[in-house]
């Protein structure tokens, strides 16, 4: 069974100074290892959201003995104020997102996500989402598979890969995809697998998941309380950029000012000293090197 290391833990728990009574939304509960440690740390509560039914009820058994204090909630996390509301709870204090796929739903070949092990092209995190991978290599249009190559994987020779999904249709599973891109590209001098921002391209098209993110981000600035904390760790830099500029653009920074020198717009966040990486986990955790740390804090209303 695969275990999912919580990347940056400890840094994450210990930059957040977690007060008794304080609420806390985990935007990704996964295998529930933040959630614990926020948990053990301080009396919070905290609501853990996943997309992902095995996760919801594997960590729900998991922290039955935290009672009241663990409240599971299986949906999107760009559904985040709709929850909040539906729970009676106006504003939280602490926002937490581990943005993309756990080590888990990679290493389950059936669930489509891998490269190394075959299994069915799906990359659902829900499985009940309407979305599958397999309908966008088996139907999407060459300039279609082009755009999200580019967008989301960064592939720099999407034409070629586009042309290899289109006629080597129909596809069923993962490694014959992963093999053919593979040849089409050539594995050069790189250790990454060639097929690596292929399979990311259609992974975050499948989830929507630089949606999930941008609408998460707007919508934890309304909800947390004066004070509150806004963390979110991210893996590759198409995440990481979205939240630096949502983080610069709230935070004031390059914002137009008035005659005075205030900015028009006041700012709602305040940036929680620089962006923290990991560090002596490495080794345990090889998934965690290209993990990055934003905080950042919400401005009093009264601003
Ligand atoms: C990297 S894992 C989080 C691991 C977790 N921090 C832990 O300690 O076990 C990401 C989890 O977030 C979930 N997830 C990703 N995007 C989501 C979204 N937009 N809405 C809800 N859950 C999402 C995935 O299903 C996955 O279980």
């Amino acid at each position: 069974m695969t275990v999912h290391v919580p990347v940056m833990r400890d840094i994450l728990v210990d930059a957040l100074r977690l007060q008794a009574g304080e609420v806390v939304v985990d935007c990704t509960l996964g295998r529930g290892g933040h959630t614990k440690s926020m948990l053990d740390s301080a009396d919070v509560k905290v609501i853990g959201i996943d997309r992902d039914p095995t996760a919801i009820n594997l960590t729900t058994n998991k922290l039955s003995a935290y009672g009241d204090r663990f409240v599971p909630v299986r949906a999107q996390f760009s559904q985040i104020q709709k929850i909040l509301r539906e729970m009676g709870d106006k504003s939280v204090d602490v926002i937490i997102a581990d943005i993309g796929v756990s080590s888990p739903q990679i290493d389950d070949g059936s669930r489509g996500f891998s490269f190394q092990q075959d299994g069915p092209i799906d990359m659902r995190m829900d499985p009940d989402a309407p979305l599958s991978a397999l309908e966008i290599v088996n139907t999407w249009s060459s300039d279609e598979l082009i755009r999200i190559l580019k967008e989301y994987g960064e592939e720099r020779r999407p034409g070629r890969v586009a042309r290899v999904i289109v006629e080597g249709r129909p596809w069923s599973t993962t490694l014959p995809l992963a093999a053919a891109v593979s040849d089409v590209l050539g594995r050069g001098k790189s250790k990454i697998h060639p097929a690596t921002r292929t399979f990311q391209a259609l992974r975050i098209a499948v989830n929507d998941e630089l949606k999930e993110l941008t609408t998460l981000l707007e919508s934890s600035v309304e909800l947390l309380s004066d004070g509150g904390r806004l963390a979110i760790i991210s893996f590759h830099s198409l995440e990481d950029r979205i939240v630096k500029q949502f983080f610069a653009k709230e935070s004031g920074k390059n914002a137009a000012k008035d005659v005075f020198g205030h900015p028009i717009i006041a700012p709602r966040l305040k940036l929680q000293g620089k962006l923290l990486r990991p560090e002596k986990e490495l080794e345990a955790n090889p998934r965690a090197r290209s993990a990055r740390l934003r905080i950042a804090r919400r401005l009093s209303w009264n601003n």
